[in-house]
């Protein structure tokens, strides 16, 4: 369990709160572990009706730990805990919303893809340098961002690393609204409110209806995680990483 993720409860809806401000919230094995058991956990409670993921002001999630990924280059081993939330996602019963301030990065943004509802302050950026990194896409974005926003706009977004400022992201599909910074949480927070009071067996179907089927989507994030393994343990990753974990900051 990792003290860097909130699970709150507001009414109806669970609240998991990345708090790691001085990272930006760069996800660790712990996090994700805590993050998974809050879905599952959720999933299984009658009185949550809605999950929903905040940030902090500033970042949403700056993606994965880069430190983890070194460790995950060094020792081959990627553990299982980056994959369980994946799946643990792309399983949730419940539906998913996030309310973005700032920089999504990596995962920070493909997460997004499985959300029902993201809503974003205009200063918010989103970006997935997976190919500069040496890696390559994950969470399913592969499959799921072409059929969202066309392969051209999704070659440039998750193979060239473009990043898209909200307006952009929100063009894009992978933001529902815009709101402005002070009224985020509370913005989302009603929405949420709004979605748990509905019948909650009729909106369970037509979620799962209105989805891409569950096991096309597992699918893809384990053929992903393939080439993310194998990846790690390449000389572009390693260099990459590097360079970042050896950078002087001016
Ligand atoms: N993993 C580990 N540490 C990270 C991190 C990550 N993904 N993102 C940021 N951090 C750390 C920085 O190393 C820095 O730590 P320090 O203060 O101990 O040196 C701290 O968070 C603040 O980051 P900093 O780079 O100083 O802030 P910034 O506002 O100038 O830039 C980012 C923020 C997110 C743009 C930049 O840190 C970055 O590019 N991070 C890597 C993002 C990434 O590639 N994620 C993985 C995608 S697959």
């Amino acid at each position: 369990m990792s003290d860097h993720i909130q699970i709150e409860r507001h009414g109806a809806v669970q609240i998991i709160r990345m708090n790691r401000p001085d990272k930006k919230n760069a996800l660790t094995r712990a996090m994700y572990t805590t993050m998974t058991k809050a879905i599952v956990d959720g999933d299984v409670d009658a009185s949550i009706r809605a999950h929903v993921f905040f940030g902090v002001p500033g970042a949403f999630s700056s993606g994965n730990d880069l430190q983890d990924f070194m460790a995950f280059a060094t020792t081959g081993n990627m553990g299982s805990e980056v994959i369980d939330f994946l799946i643990a996602l792309v399983n949730a019963k419940k539906p998913l919303l996030a309310g973005v301030d700032g920089l999504a990065i990596g995962v920070g943004t493909t997460i997004h893809f499985h959300c029902d509802l993201t809503f974003a302050t205009p200063q918010s950026y989103f970006k997935t340098p997976f190919v500069d990194l040496g890696l390559v896409p994950e969470a399913g974005s592969s499959l799921l961002g072409p059929v969202l926003m066309g392969h051209q706009r999704a070659f440039a977004f998750l193979a060239m690393g473009e990043g898209l400022h909200a307006v952009e992201a929100k063009e894009a599909g992978l933001v529902y609204k815009l709101v402005d910074t002070e009224e985020l949480e509370s913005t989302v927070l009603s929405v949420a409110a709004e979605i748990a009071a509905k019948p909650p067996e009729a909106m369970q179907i037509s979620r799962d209806l209105l989805r891409m089927p569950r096991e096309d989507v597992v699918e893809r994030i384990k053929l992903e995680a393939k080439f993310f393994a194998e990846r790690l343990q390449s000389e572009e990753a390693r260099g990459a990483l590097m360079a970042f974990l050896t950078r002087k900051k001016g």
